[in-house]
Parts: structure tokens; sequence; C-alpha cells
């Protein structure tokens, strides 16, 4: 089966967006998200339209503020200062990866920890870790609602995680061995320097790929009836295309696919999850759920 990441999606798009209207009927501004963009690369500049799109959607106010590339760092602590203190935000995101000659881990800490809608921070982080209310970073928390909207079986399931990234890998590993449902699951989580890899994805209930690395995992790796999400989204050259590039996932879909009782399609899988979440995380600050 199909898992439609674009149909859950909208159907919680829908849900947020009446929640939405109920708030500002009853007097409340709407959910206001801010996000920082910094240089002009194409994920990038892609990523931030379709959360500002999604924006539109749930009824949110969104602000973008740009900066170019050679900004200086302390010019953009100080635009994070500023949101911080701005009482009309309730979250806002800085959209990684940032130029090199800026400290990525100062910027993500610098930022306000109740506003921190993506994540990020080490105090969501480590409440995440320690199952504690928090936001979740958007990617692992759209997988958890995908487990969770398909119904998928995780108890005592044997999962792999491809790939130790802090904003995939880490956490959404973290999740599935959390103690409820979706979780409870026996995890191992493989990287570069994991001896045996093919001999550990067969024997997965259920493969996270999350790695970035175009097609690597093959029919070979994935048991009959396994429950493969694949994170990848690599542009790859094609010149059929009016882009000039194909998103590529991490999963060999077309010979995985029919091993598979689930398997997420790239595009149209995790991707859209991933922006749903941001919003949930920002209708959450906004109506402080958490903090
Ligand atoms: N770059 C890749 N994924 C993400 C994400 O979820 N949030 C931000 N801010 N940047 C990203």
């Amino acid at each position: 089966m199909i898992i439609d990441g674009k149909k859950i999606a909208d159907t919680i798009k829908q849900e947020i967006r009446a929640k939405v209207d109920s708030l500002v009927s009853s007097g409340q501004r709407p959910p206001h998200l801010a996000a920082i963009l910094v240089g002009h690369d194409g994920g990038s500049e892609t990523y931030v339209a379709h959360k500002i799109r999604a924006c539109e959607q749930c009824g949110f106010i969104s602000t973008l503020l740009r900066f170019e590339s050679d900004v200086e760092e302390s010019e953009l602590l100080s635009a994070i200062h500023k949101l911080n203190n701005d009482d009309g935000v309730d979250g806002f995101i800085v959209q990684l990866p940032l130029p090199r000659h800026i400290n990525e881990q100062k910027v993500i800490e610098a930022i306000d920890y109740r506003k921190d809608v993506d994540g990020f921070h080490p105090i969501n982080v480590g409440r995440m870790s320690i199952g504690l209310p928090c936001f979740r970073s958007a990617t692992p928390a759209g997988i958890m609602m995908l487990l969770e909207r398909y119904e998928i079986e995780t108890n005592g399931k044997r999962c792999v995680v491809l790939g130790r990234s802090n904003i995939v890998g880490k956490p959404v590993a973290t999740l599935l061995m959390q103690k409820g449902y979706p979780g409870n699951a026996t995890v191992t989580v493989c990287h570069s320097a994991t001896k045996d890899l093919k001999d550990i994805c067969r024997e997965a209930d259920i493969i996270i790929a999350a790695l970035g690395s175009p097609k690597f995992v093959t029919a070979d790796m994935v048991k009959d009836g396994a429950v493969v999400i694949d994170v990848g989204t690599t542009r790859v050259k094609d010149e059929t295309r009016k882009s000039g590039f194909k998103l590529t996932g991490d999963v060999d879909y077309d010979n995985v696919a029919p091993k598979c009782s689930y398997i997420t399609p790239v595009p149209g899988g995790v991707g859209p999850m991933t922006i749903v979440s941001l919003m949930n995380n920002t209708l959450l600050a906004a109506t402080h759920a958490i903090y």
C-alpha cells in the first residue's frame, strides 16, 4: 500500500484550519509563523515557499525575513532576538543549511525554545528524549503522524533507521523507541561506520531511510511485508524536466515497493507531512499548549 502523505497532510491542514477559524471567531488573532531565509539555495527557497503557502491554507499569518548569504552572524542573531521578543509572533524558524561562516548551533540556541517550532533547540531535543511535552522536530513528528493515521503497528517491531542526523535520524529513533504508540519499537540506527548494513536491514519490520543517498535501499535489503519510509529528497539531474532535476528518495522505489506492506513515495510521502508538523507546532505555540 502506498502511503499518501499529501492526502493525510491535506486532511490535517483542514483540521488545523477549523481550529484557527474557531480561535479567530473567539476574538484571537491567527497564529503567526515567521521564517528566516538566508541566501538563495534552490531547495531552501522551495521549502520556505511551501511553508508560507501552508500558512495561508491553515489561516495563519506568515512573515518571511530574507538575508543575503554574506549576512553577518551578529545581524542574524539580532533578528532572532527581535522575533523572540515580538509578542505578535508565535513561532519562527531559521531555514537550514546556513552559509559556512555562520555558526548554525549558535543560531539555533539563540532561538527562544518557546518559539522554536522546528524543535531544534537543545531544550526541545532534550525534553523530547525524556518524553516531556515539547516542540518535536517536523520530519520525525510527520513520520509519527503517518504511522498513526495508517494504524501501522510499531509495538515490538524491529525498526532500522538509516542516518543519524540531528534533524531526522536521531529524533525519529528516539520517538520510535519511546513508550506508547507509535513507539515501543526495537530501534537500530545505522550510519556510515555500520558493518553488515544490508543484513541489519533485512531483519527490519520498519525501515526509515534518512541518509540522503538516492536509491540506497535496494530490494535485496528489504524483507517481504516490511514498512518503508523514505525521507530522502535529493535533486538528481533530469534533462527531460523543466526544472532540470527530479526529486529522488533514498529508496529504489520501483523495485522495493512490490515487497512492502506500506511504502512512502517521493515526492508526496514524508515531505508534505514535514510541513504540516510545522503548522501543528505553530498552532501549539499560538495556543500555549506546551509552554
Ligand atoms: N532544512 C532541512 N530541513 C529543515 C527543517 O525541517 N527546518 C529548517 N529550518 N531547515 C531545514
